[in-house]
């Protein structure tokens, strides 16, 4: 039997579906909102807001562009953690509705699971067992797959997630909210040598990113004193200089992570996997450290359906379903029900 999942993403600003057929994606209908931009950050109840308008019509068009209609579904999946609790329940809501209306299984999806195995969506795939750094707006965190139902997070940040270090600092730099792909597009033209920040001396596989936010603060504070216009002035070199701390600080626990667990199939994933720095400096120590690395196609990396759509498939093999008790939550504890 074939198995066709309906996947529905929606635990923050993206409201997403996506179908796929025995593990292959068919459809990824991403609908991002820009209501939040002139706030600096997502307002959660207009995230809401925006997932009910946005759910129906971006779950028809992920029908539509795959060829199929409802009555051939075989399951039907969603976010359940974590996110933002309103956002999550919209999403949540209407799987439910779906599965009980044509009475097919309900799959609930872990969210940071999902980034991971978005890394099992192409042909060329990592085999077991395998490292992933999975860097997201909410999340930092150091993973070993020893397959697709059984993660260990072996390292995560005691403060700020990569994300939010890459947007607290657009946000220090005046730049609008998602700053993390805008410092990636101005990092281009940039010296990445010309200002230095420290790293932090985290032991074992932590992360850390709220000192390194304190001294970008600081150091615009001196030097915008003696020059008004130094932000506008040195913008490019900015960027390039926290983007590369940013990465080395990330790179310097994953090869640690790779050394003391002996893995080298190697993955990045999460919003932060789509920043170009990131990518080019991750395959540079992959090749100097012996990895096979792995990087989800773009689309893949910044949150999308069709990552949920994958993890159901592995989920739906494994008949691990979620009654329609099952509720939503804003926590980030490692759940795979
Ligand atoms: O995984 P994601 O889409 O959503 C969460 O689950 O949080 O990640 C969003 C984060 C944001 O902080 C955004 O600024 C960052 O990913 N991001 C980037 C880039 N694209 C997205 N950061 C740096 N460079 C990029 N190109
Ligand atoms: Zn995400």
């Amino acid at each position: 039997m074939s198995i066709l999942i309906l996947a529905i993403e929606s635990s923050c600003d993206v409201t997403s579906a996506a179908l796929c057929r025995d593990g292959r994606i068919l459809s990824n209908i991403v609908a991002s909102q820009k209501v939040h931009e002139q706030y600096g950050g997502v307002v959660p109840e207009l995230a809401s807001r925006a997932h009910i308008q946005h759910i129906v019509p971006v779950a028809d068009a992920a029908l539509k562009e795959a060829g199929k209609s409802v009555n051939e579904l075989n399951a039907v999946a969603f976010t359940r953690s974590p996110g933002l609790i309103g956002s999550l329940l919209v999403g949540s809501q209407f799987a439910k509705s779906i599965a009980l209306a044509l009475n097919i299984p309900l799959i609930s999806v872990h969210h940071m699971q999902a980034h991971v195995l978005a890394n099992l969506i192409d042909e060329r795939r990592p085999s077991f067992p395998f490292l992933c750094l999975t860097v997201s707006g909410g999340h930092t965190q150091i993973v070993v797959c020893d397959s697709p139902m059984d993660l260990k997070v072996i390292g995560e940040t005691i403060d700020d997630a990569a994300g939010e270090a890459f947007d607290k600092t657009a946000k220090l730099l005046n730049l609008p909210y998602p700053g993390g792909p805008l410092i990636d597009r101005y990092a281009k033209s940039g010296n990445a040598q010309k200002f230095s920040f420290p790293e932090p001396r985290i032991p074992g596989l932590g992360f850390s990113f709220s000192g390194l936010k304190t001294s970008i603060l600081y150091f615009l504070q001196e030097r915008t004193v003696v020059e008004p216009d130094f932000i506008l002035n040195n913008l490019n070199d900015i960027c390039a200089s926290v983007q590369d701390r940013i990465v080395t600080i990330l790179l310097h626990k994953l090869r640690k992570a790779s050394r003391q667990t002996g893995i080298r199939e190697v993955c990045i994933a999460g919003g932060v996997s789509a920043n170009s720095g990131l990518r080019h400096a991750f395959e540079a120590m992959g090749k100097q450290e012996g990895w096979n690395t792995y990087i989800p196609r773009f689309e893949y990396c910044t949150d999308n359906a069709a990552m949920i759509a994958i993890t159901a498939h592995y989920k739906f093999l494994a008949s691990d379903f979620a009654d329609l008790s099952v509720s939503a939550s804003a926590r980030a504890d490692w759940v795979t029900g």
